[in-house]
């Protein structure tokens, strides 16, 4: 029987029961829920509602069923509905009456929606390591890598040369990006609905802020409908992983681009890498195939909420209920990628070589020479009609703009001189990018202590 089938005389068909239930999504909250009904019965008997042998026997009880289920005693039914339902249930058949007094100035809507907040304020946690374990991978590859240099792109095509290290620290000011949003969704969940009771408050003296201090909250929520029917902490979890998620999912592409042998580029390990089933040959980049695959999951859960959220009238519905299976699977995916992430970056072999002789091939000098036109006086837009004109010949030749003589170059414009070749030097043309935040190596020395600074700080 249902806790709550006192009006009830029919009972509700298999299929219903199964078809209304949480319990196999949020048995995964039992270590909130626990924590939530013991803060809440040492409220109730600090403030006289109930005895203190009763808040002892319900602490105690409550601490014997944490026990039955981490040691793998506790049986789930689903007839139970959900987590709360079952911990209660139990309670009450272990110790009656004091159990059955638990749920005084309590409901079902204020208890998952704080198990909830609970639970999301505690995956901010795991995520946001997770996050500075990666940005501490990249920034010691970036390091240990500090003069190799690689094309620059700009739609997949050849553009200016920058240093790779200058290229992994992109990623890391996008994880830094993140996990400030990974904090500002922990600051969203970091308040107690505990005390909001069904959707109107409660007419027990329960002391909110003592429940809510008890279990870690900063505050209490000041609108008991708002209260039991927000989900907005979970929105801001789902989006920090949806964005988080993306950045994780760009890295993964680059990483199968960059170990294609077109690339060659990086070399996976291969802890990280798969085999073919048919073709004896083939070593595939599985994991970071995952990683950008998983993406498409986590940013359906972000929108999957947002639609369910999106015409609930006030103030708890059922609907609510669907809040937590993509909330836990998003946060889940997420931490699982960037942990591959880590050890797929930290593992990786970059090949210098490989690098640099794309940066030799198509033409990322050109900029430069058309500013070296520029800077002698020829206005820019015609520097770069003459550097274009340059190019077609380099294209004609099947050469490079620093394999043409000086001859050729003076055939386009009389301003050119022999210091042309300075200009065509790639390790010149990166040292010369001294604007800050720019690709010299004296500005990335400068990034890299920002994103250190950061780190340390995160
Ligand atoms: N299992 C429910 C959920 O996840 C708990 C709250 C149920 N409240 C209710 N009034 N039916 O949302």
């Amino acid at each position: 029987m249902a806790l709550w089938s006192g009006r009830f005389t029919d009972s509700v068909s298999e299929f219903t029961q199964r078809f209304g239930a949480s319990l196999p999504v949020d048995r995964a909250m039992y270590v909130q829920d626990i924590a939530g009904s013991k803060a809440h019965a040492r409220m109730l008997s600090a403030q006289g509602i109930i005895s203190s042998q009763d808040a002892q026997q319900i602490e105690e009880g409550l601490d014997r069923i944490q026990r039955q289920i981490e040691e793998g005693e506790f049986t789930f039914d689903i007839n139970d509905e959900d987590i709360h339902m079952s911990i209660e249930k139990r309670l009450i058949a272990d110790i009656g009456e004091a159990g059955a007094r638990l749920h005084t100035g309590r409901s079902r809507n204020d208890q998952v929606a704080t198990d909830t907040r609970l639970f999301a304020k505690e995956r901010c946690l795991h995520l946001m390591r997770a996050n500075v374990q990666l940005r501490r991978v990249l920034t010691t590859q970036a390091r240990a890598h500090a003069d190799v240099m690689l094309p620059g792109y700009t739609h997949l095509q050849h553009a200016q040369p920058v240093l790779l290290a200058h290229h992994l620290l992109a990623y890391a000011w996008m994880l830094a990006r993140d996990f400030t949003r990974l904090q500002a969704a922990y600051d969203a969940a970091d308040v107690c609905p505990l005390g909001s009771a069904a959707l109107a408050g409660t007419t027990y003296p329960l002391d909110r802020r003592a429940t809510a201090a008890e279990l870690g909250f900063s505050g209490v929520t000041q609108n008991s409908l708002d209260a039991v029917s927000d989900r907005d902490f979970l929105l801001d979890l789902l989006y920090a992983c949806s964005v988080c998620s993306m950045h994780l999912s760009r890295l993964a592409e680059e990483v199968v681009l960059w170990s294609s042998s077109e690339f060659g580029f990086i070399t996976l390990s291969d802890a990280f890498s798969t085999g073919s089933s048919i073709m004896p040959q083939k070593k595939n980049p599985d994991f970071a195939e995952l990683v950008r695959g998983k993406t498409g999951r986590v940013v359906g859960d972000l929108v999957a909420l947002l639609v369910t959220m999106k015409a609930l009238p006030l103030a708890y519905n059922k609907d609510l209920q669907e809040d937590k299976e993509g909330a836990i699977d998003a946060a889940r995916t997420l931490e699982d990628c960037l942990v591959c992430m880590a050890g797929m970056v930290e593992t990786m072999t970059v090949n210098p070589r490989a690098m640099a002789d794309q940066a030799g091939k198509g033409h990322l000098a050109a900029t430069d020479v058309a500013d070296y036109l520029a800077k002698r006086g020829l206005p820019f837009r015609r520097a770069h009609e003459v550097v274009g004109h340059l190019v077609l010949l380099c294209e004609q030749r099947g050469c490079d703009l620093a394999d043409l003589s000086l001859a050729d170059f003076q055939a386009e414009s009389p301003l050119f001189e022999d210091d042309i070749v300075r200009e065509l030097d790639l390790q010149a043309i990166v040292a010369a990018r001294t604007s800050e935040g720019g690709t010299a190596p004296g500005a990335v020395a400068a990034q890299m202590v920002l994103v250190e600074q950061r780190l340390s700080s995160d």
